[in-house]
Formats: C-alpha cells, sequence, structure tokens
C-alpha cells in the first residue's frame, strides 16, 4: 500500500523523560523502512518555527536506545501557542515538504499538536512524561524508569533513617499529578503518600500515621510528598513541599525529619526495559498511524496494547489517579495492627 505521506519531521517536547530516544529511533527506522524520509526537529516547536532541523537517516540513531535524555533536545514553547508562531512551523513545513509530524511529549505537546493540525499538517502524539499524568493513555514513556529511580534513591534513605531511628520527608516529581508519588510510595512502603489530586489533611494522613507507626514498634518513617501536593505554587517553589511538611511534622510531633528534594534526577538516565520497548512500539505505530493516512491520533496504551485515539478525544480525557493503587496504599499506611 502506498504511504499517505512522503516525508515526516519528529520531535521532542516539553520536559524530557528516559526512553524519548528510544522512540524517536522507532519512527526513524519505521519510515525509513517504508520509504518515508525524516527529518529531525531540534528543540521541539522552537525548532519547527526557526527551522533548526536536519535530515536523519539510520546512523543517526545508532546507539541511543539505551541512552537517557533526548538526543533531539527539548523546549518549552510559548510563540507556539500564538497564531504567528504556529504559522511559521506551518510555513516551514511547507518550505522542507514535510507532510506529517511525530511528536512526543506531554499534554502540552499534543495542544501544539491539535494547532498544527488545523494548519493542515499531519500529526501523530506519543505519550512521554515521567509524570504518568495523560487521561487516554494507561502509560507514558519514562515513568518506570523514574519511578525505579527514585525508588532505588528511597531505598538508600531508608537505611540510613532506620540506623538513626528518623522521619524522611521525600519529595517526588510531579508538579500536578501525584502518580508517581502514589506508585513510588507504594514500591517503598511509605508511612504517608501525598497527592495533590486529593485533599489531604495533616492530622489523619501525617500525625495520626505515624503515632500510630510509632505504636506498632517503628522508629523510622518515610513520608513521600508529590512536588505539587499543596497545590500551591508559592509553597512548591518556597520553602518547597516536602520543606513545609517536614515542618509541621516538627512543629506536631517534636521530631526532626530530614528532607531529601529527588528533583530532576527522576527524569535522567537509562530507560529500563519497559521504557524501551513501549517507546519503540509507540514510535512503530505513529509512523504507521501517518503511512495509512490518519492525522491528528495521540498513540496510547491501554490494557497492555498499543492503540491510538482522536487527539482532541484524547485531550478531554481528565488525568486521574488509579483507584485500585490508591486502595492498596490506603490498606498499607492505614493498618491498626
Ligand atoms: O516532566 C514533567 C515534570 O517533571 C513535572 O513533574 C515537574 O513539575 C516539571 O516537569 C519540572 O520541569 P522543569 O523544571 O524541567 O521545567
Amino acid at each position: 500500500m502506498e504511504n499517505a505521506v512522503k516525508r515526516i519531521g519528529v520531535l521532542t517536547s516539553g520536559g524530557d523523560s528516559p526512553g524519548m530516544n528510544a522512540a524517536v529511533r522507532a519512527v526513524v527506522r519505521t519510515a525509513l523502512s517504508r520509504g518515508i524520509d525524516v527529518i529531525g526537529i531540534r528543540r521541539g516547536w522552537s525548532g519547527l518555527i526557526s527551522g533548526d532541523v536536519f535530515r536523519m537517516d539510520g546512523d543517526s540513531v545508532a546507539h541511543i536506545i539505551n541512552r537517557g535524555g533526548t538526543i533531539l533536545y527539548t523546549a518549552r514553547c510559548e510563540e507556539f501557542k500564538t497564531e504567528e508562531g504556529q504559522q511559521k512551523a506551518v510555513a516551514t513545513c511547507k518550505l522542507l515538504g514535510i507532510d506529517g509530524v511525530v511528536a512526543i511529549g506531554g499534554g502540552g505537546t499534543f495542544r501544539g499538536c491539535l494547532a498544527l493540525s488545523r494548519h493542515g499538517i499531519s500529526v501523530v502524539g506519543i505519550p512521554g512524561t515521567i509524570d504518568n499524568d495523560i487521561g487516554c493513555t494507561h502509560y507514558s514513556i519514562g515513568y518506570d524508569t523514574a519511578a525505579n529511580t527514585a525508588i532505588e534513591a528511597i531505598d538508600r534513605l531508608r537505611d540510613t533513617m532506620q540506623s538513626h531511628e528518623r522521619c524522611s520527608v521525600v519529595e517526588v516529581m510531579g508538579h500536578r499529578a501525584g502518580n508517581l508519588a502514589l506508585y513510588v510510595g507504594i514500591a517503598t512502603g511509605a508511612t504517608a503518600v501525598l497527592m495533590p489530586e486529593h485533599p489531604w489533611d495533616f492530622q489523619k494522613d501525617v500525625a495520626e500515621r505515624i503515632r500510630n507507626a510509632r505504636l506498632h514498634g517503628k522508629s523510622h518513617f518515610m513520608i513521600i510528598v508529590a512536588e505539587g501536593a499543596f497545590n500551591n505554587d508559592e509553597i512548591m517553589k518556597n520553602p518547597g513541599s516536602a520543606a513545609k511538611v517536614a515542618e509541621m511534622i516538627h512543629e506536631e510531633l517534636g521530631i526532626e525529619p530530614r528532607v531529601t528534594v529527588l528533583g530532576h534526577i527522576q527524569r535522567g538516565g537509562c530507560p529500563n526495559a519497559r521504557d524501551r520497548v513501549t517507546a519503540t512500539r509507540m514510535g512503530y505505530w505513529a509512523v504507521e498511524c501517518l503511512a495509512a493516512g490518519k492525522n491528528n491520533r495521540v498513540v496510547c496504551h491501554q490494557g497492555g496494547t498499543i492503540c491510538d485515539m482522536d487527539m482532541e478525544e484524547a485531550l478531554e480525557v481528565p488525568h486521574s489517579i488509579s483507584a485500585s493503587e490508591e486502595r492498596v496504599l490506603q490498606a498499607m499506611t492505614g493498618f491498626e495492627g
């Protein structure tokens, strides 16, 4: 069957995530195997606006499946939110003969995809964010690697917290999403997990849990706090969510927690097997969509299967926290003895 596109562009946008390179590689290799040309676009939508692009061949993606970060660089682009910026990007596509674009990133990236497709360029989005906060897909590239990075760090913290009989307050990424905090909290046997999606009460959800754990003979405690747990940008920046929770613990219980902010460490590192394989499957799927003449789609992971969904519908699916993971956490942390 003839391809519906002849030359496609590929870009990564927004916060990077481990596995983005594997997705870029899969896009390039799948396209080339179908006789479709590939143009690499640097720094996300900014590169499309300024024409910062290069031709990608098979060698350009050699030895990157195992590399963290993104060889295409990434950026958050304000100019692309304007009509003028979008017109410039369309002009680049027309000039270079790009008739399809694969964009790898999070929700912001997908809103950019929508804008471009409204200007007549075929687009397919691939979910790549460690936050795993895109409602239409059960999984976004980078989540598992980031979770494992956080878990490894927290396991180390636990050793020293246990020796000194201390309380540790650890901040994990997630400005508007607590998925990573919840997942990591379950995996590390946390005393409490605080997330932005649900209102929480310091007395009930932190102080009582620490008291309860103490009553059951525990002398070290692990509190996991999502970056955006307070739903308050001021606290997030100053002093930071984990620092604020530690302050509250100190005031209420008289203990002096140690605060660790894992920060951007969670975004780096070699992608693990799950992220490499998912990224490769998604990259392949994105090119198949464009080749088949599909436009305005998001590649999704649902129940173990890769599929695609209309971009507008996808953007309307609200982000949510896994209810079953929450119940499990509740059972693990709210024990009575
Ligand atoms: O990629 C998403 C995310 O990791 C959020 O969890 C975090 O709030 C944000 O990116 C930080 O982004 P940056 O510091 O790179 O702007």
